[in-house]
């Protein structure tokens, strides 16, 4: 795998990505809009990343999508992390079952050996009755550890897919386009500055929270997502950025 790597040239990538962005790049060789094993690749570094940076009593948050369905995958079974917590980002987004956050936060604690916690709140609802009902002391608990994860994984969207897949009506997307968002990332949509454009109301994390976050993963990959990453990590430059050569050799310019 080294080998293809440096032969492909990958390395000036990741310098030029590290330099530009201050964090560290994984880049998995291929591209995974054509070759589902890249995508599959990409969750298992994420998921070796991962056990590295448990230390024993981490609270984990993740999202949805089909790149985070892989990083539960791509863990082998233990028993290790038994004070570990994993608790879905966000609630449900009312994508597949198995692509919802809460979905991946079970499957990946149970693959660690940890705890999780749900939560059962669909996205998009109006904000007085989100208010009202982030207000329940049944859903205060995991509210609350939600926002004091210290490690949050998560995947990045292209806008305008992940506005149609999450159901949001038709004039709803066209304001999204309107308002020139590329990426979509927890929710929230990024124009190519990484500025916030957009937002499905959530009571899960925020976007202010994210900075307090200590260790943000990012993964995504394939070449059409390209400029919907490099718009999250103008947004937001993550601890780790695991991508694959589809989506950085795809654009002339990180910058
Ligand atoms: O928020 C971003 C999306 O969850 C990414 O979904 O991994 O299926 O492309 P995906």
């Amino acid at each position: 795998e080294e080998f293809i790597f440096n032969l492909k040239g990958l390395n000036r990538y990741v310098t030029n990505i590290e330099n530009m962005y201050n964090c560290h790049c994984l880049i998995v060789p291929g591209d995974a809009d054509s070759d589902e094993s890249v995508k599959r690749e990409m969750g298992k570094k994420a998921a070796t990343l991962l056990k590295s940076l448990i230390r024993g009593k981490e609270i984990i948050a993740v999202t949805g999508g089909s790149t985070m369905a892989e990083v539960p995958r791509g863990i082998t079974k233990t028993m290790e992390y038994e004070n570990v917590m994993v608790v879905p980002a966000r609630g449900g987004l009312g994508e597949r079952v198995e692509y919802q956050a809460n979905t991946i936060a079970a499957e990946m604690a149970k693959k660690l050996g940890a705890k999780y916690k749900l939560l059962f709140v669909p996205e998009n609802l109006r904000p007085e009755t989100l208010k009202t009902i982030i207000e329940e002391p049944v859903l205060s608990e995991v509210i609350s550890m939600i926002k004091r994860a210290d490690i949050l994984i998560h995947g990045i969207g292209i806008a305008e897919e992940m506005a149609r897949r999450r159901g949001l009506s038709q004039r709803e997307v066209e304001i999204i386009k309107e308002k020139g968002a590329v990426a979509e990332a927890f929710g929230y949509y990024f124009d190519i500055e990484g500025k916030v454009v957009h937002y499905t109301p959530s009571a899960g994390i925020g976007i202010d929270e994210i900075k307090n976050i200590s260790t943000v993963i990012s993964v995504a990959g394939g070449k059409k997502k390209a400029l919907a990453i490099k718009a999250f990590i103008k947004f937001f430059s993550p601890k780790y950025l695991i991508t694959d050569e589809g989506a950085v050799t795809n654009l002339m310019n990180w910058e």
